[in-house]
Formats: C-alpha cells, sequence, structure tokens
C-alpha cells in the first residue's frame, strides 16, 4: 500500500486524463508522491527521471511481459517480452531501421513531405493534423511494411480506434477498438498467405514471414502482432510531433523564426520537440520480486508506468524544465525510451520529423492557427491532437 498522499483527479487509465496534458499533477507527483499509487487504475506511475532510468535499465525487476499497457494480457510482439526472446524477435526487423538503412528512405520522405504540401498550399487553409501530420508516417511505414496502397485508409482506421480504445472509462471505445483489430487480423492473415506464397522480399512482412527462429518459422499470431505493433510505432507518433510540435513553434513565434532563419539548429530543434511532446506517455512494466522506489515498496506482479513526458520536464535533469528552447543542449530526454525497448523506429522517426518541419516551414512561413487544436485523444497511451485548423498564404504546388 502506498504511503504517499493521495489526489483523486489523478486517474491514470483515463484516457480523459492523459489528453488534459496534466503537467502540474506530474510536477506535484515528482515533488511529492514521485512513485504515485492510484488505487482505481491498480498501477503505480514513476514521474521522476532517475527513477524512470532505474526501471528502463532492470528489465529482470521491471519486466515488460505485459507491456505496453498496465493489466494487458501478454502479445506475442517484441515489446511484450524480456530479453533473450525480445532480441531475437528485434533482430528479425532491426536491420531495416539502422541509421544507414534510413538513411536510404531519405529522398522517399523528402518526396511524400512535398506531395504532402502540395495538395493544400494552393488552398490557403488546412487541417494540419488530417492534410499534413498524419500522411507521412502512415505512407511511409504502410510501404516498409509491404501493405498495398489501397488499404491505407484502413490501416489509419483500424490504427486510430485502437488507440482510441485505450480508456478505461470509455467501454464503446473498448468495443470499437475489439472490431478493429479482428478486422486489422482478418486483413492480415490474407496478406500473410500471399507473401508465403512467394520467394523471401524485402518488406517487412515478407522478412517476418520468412524468418526463422531456432529454425522454427514465426506463426500467424506473431506476425500479425509485430506488424500491428510497427504500424502502430510508426503512425501514431511521428504524427503527434509534428502536430504538437507545430504548436508549440506558433507559440514561440521568435523560436519558429529563428529555425526558419537557422536550418543548421534543426537537428537540435527535433529534439527538443520530441522532449517537448513526448507523445507516447508512458509503458507498462511488471514487477517480478519485491523491491522499493522512490521510497514505495513495491511487490511481485505490481503493474507499474513509467511517465516519459514527466521525466521529460523533471528540473532535476533539465535546466527550466517547462521552457521551450530548441537550441536546448544537452537535452538527454527520453520520449524514445531507454534500454533494451529503446524505440526501434528513432532514427526513421528524426528523418521524418526534420524533413516534414523544414517543408512546412519553408513553404507555409506564415502557417497559423484559425480555431482551438481540439479534441486531443482521450487515450492513456499515445495522445494528442485529433484537429488542428490552420490558414497560410496560398502558394502555387511546387510540381504544378
Ligand atoms: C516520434 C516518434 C516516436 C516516438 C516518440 C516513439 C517512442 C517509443 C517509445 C517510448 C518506445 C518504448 C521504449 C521503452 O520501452 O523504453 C518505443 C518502442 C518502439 N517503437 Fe517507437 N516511437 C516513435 C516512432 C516509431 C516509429 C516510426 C517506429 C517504426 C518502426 C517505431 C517502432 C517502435 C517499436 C517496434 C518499438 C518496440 C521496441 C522493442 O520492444 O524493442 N516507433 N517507441
Amino acid at each position: 500500500m502506498p504511503t504517499h498522499p493521495l489526489r483523486d483527479d489523478i486517474r491514470l487509465l483515463d484516457g480523459e486524463w492523459w489528453a488534459s496534458q496534466p503537467y502540474e499533477a506530474w510536477s506535484w507527483m515528482r515533488s511529492n508522491a514521485p512513485v504515485y499509487f492510484d488505487p482505481v487504475g491498480e498501477t503505480w506511475a514513476v514521474t521522476r527521471y532517475e527513477d524512470l532510468m532505474a526501471v528502463e535499465k532492470d528489465p529482470a525487476t521491471f519486466s515488460s511481459s505485459r507491456a505496453p499497457r498496465p493489466h494487458g494480457l501478454p502479445m506475442a510482439m517484441m515489446i511484450s517480452m524480456d530479453d533473450p526472446a525480445h532480441a531475437q524477435r528485434r533482430k528479425l526487423v532491426s536491420r531495416g531501421f539502422t541509421p544507414r538503412r534510413v538513411r536510404d528512405h531519405t529522398e522517399t520522405i523528402a518526396r511524400l513531405c512535398t506531395t504532402i504540401v502540395d495538395r493544400v498550399s494552393e488552398r490557403g487553409e488546412c487541417d494540419f493534423v488530417v492534410d499534413i501530420a498524419t500522411p507521412l508516417p502512415l505512407l511511409l511505414i504502410a510501404d516498409m511494411l509491404g501493405f498495398p496502397p489501397e488499404s491505407y485508409d484502413d490501416l489509419l482506421r483500424w490504427s486510430d480506434e485502437m488507440l482510441r480504445g485505450t480508456n478505461a472509462h470509455d467501454p464503446e471505445a473498448m468495443e470499437a477498438a475489439m472490431l478493429a483489430a479482428i478486422e486489422f487480423r482478418e486483413f492480415q492473415l490474407d496478406v500473410i498467405a500471399d507473401r508465403r506464397s512467394r520467394p523471401p522480399a524485402d518488406d517487412l512482412i515478407s522478412v517476418l514471414c520468412h524468418a526463422e527462429i531456432d529454425g522454427e518459422r514465426l506463426d500467424d499470431e506473431s506476425i500479425i502482432m509485430e506488424s500491428l505493433l510497427i504500424l502502430i510505432g510508426g503512425d501514431e507518433t511521428s504524427r503527434h510531433v509534428i502536430a504538437d510540435g507545430m504548436l508549440a513553434l506558433v507559440d514561440h513565434p521568435d523560436q519558429k523564426q529563428r529555425l526558419t532563419d537557422e536550418p543548421g539548429l534543426m537537428e537540435g530543434a527535433v529534439e527538443e520537440l520530441l522532449r517537448w511532446v513526448s507523445p507516447i506517455k508512458n509503458m507498462a512494466r511488471t514487477v517480478t520480486s519485491d523491491t522499493t522506489l522512490g521510497g514505495q515498496d513495491l511487490h511481485e506482479g505490481d503493474q507499474v508506468i513509467v511517465v516519459y513526458p514527466s521525466a521529460n520536464r523533471d528540473p532535476d535533469v533539465f535546466v527550466d524544465p517547462d521552457r521551450f528552447d530548441i537550441t536546448r543542449n544537452p537535452n538527454p530526454h527520453v520520449a524514445f525510451g531507454f534500454g533494451p525497448h529503446f524505440c526501434l523506429g528513432a532514427s526513421l522517426a528524426r528523418l521524418e520529423l526534420r524533413t516534414m518541419f523544414t517543408e512546412v516551414l519553408t513553404r507555409l512561413p506564415d502557417l497559423e492557427l484559425v480555431g482551438p487544436a481540439e479534441p486531443r485523444r482521450a487515450s492513456n497511451f499515445i495522445s494528442g491532437p485529433e484537429r488542428m485548423p490552420v490558414r497560410f498564404t496560398p502558394t502555387p504546388a511546387s510540381t504544378s
């Protein structure tokens, strides 16, 4: 049982709570209850940077067996496994995500960004989330996986619905998420059958279909779950950094101007945007043996989440943490996590972000908000704005 004070506005499994961006609550938790137990969600939250690192660095005590969600059922995907099984799974696909292999996508990403901005540039207005932030990560990861272009709309709908279902207080959303998972599975079984009937190719689903671990092929369930993880990891994350990151820049016009004038600052600016936004709000771990963290006794089986956006505003690590500063240095943020599960797609995400922010700042320099960026997704896992009406001086499409 916790020995810290409780606050009944802190609801760790409630998507609305995360959507409200509870920075004040996180700050209070870091100071008063850095390892906080929510009796309703029956989950501990780790909010300080140092404690988060202690958890991420000690998978023997803090297992991923039920990750990524607290109280989750074990799933056939790398994020829900511990080493050595985790490492074997990760190795099957990690070659496609090394910085070198990611660099091979540079031109494709640049072309996609240009096309995406071309589609709205003459209109002088658009929904920044729907028209600009969402398509790039989706098109890229769906193509790398090897899904046919005619499935992209469905893939987006399924992954969105599955994430909207990560809200313990919304049974309707949870049911829609279940249906989306069933539809994705049926669709994916056909894709898997197709890949198995052909010789090995470069796309990730083909790689998963033909890979062997200890002489055995992956079963359908494992291929479905690994590709779902890569799809959601890819398309539901960078999107929010593009959207919330643009909001941060619009809110700080001096820094937006500086970044436009000095493109050399882009690399560091992307790190600050990642720290600032932290689109994955938390990851779950299961305690394997009794231990103490942040002054609290944790017991075998306890569910713990590490809260990335809180660690990324920890004043013990970041000078003036609530100041958005594109030149912040050093910037050891943990938006991509840490340790064995460190984000597989980090290099890809960084390249997407650099390219898209460069494209938007260059081609739509006076972009401004014309209404609130609402609603924010009510997810206890990955959250960001669902809509963001903007306007800008119309400019010709580059290809016309
Ligand atoms: C801005 C974008 C992104 C952010 C903020 C992000 C964040 C994260 C975080 C926090 C983790 C968990 C780390 C941990 O447990 O310590 C993770 C894992 C993962 N991410 Fe990302 N991610 C992003 C983009 C991507 C992309 C583009 C992909 C595409 C492949 C991807 C695929 C994955 C996978 C497969 C894992 C699980 C790795 C494992 O279990 O070993 N992510 N990511």
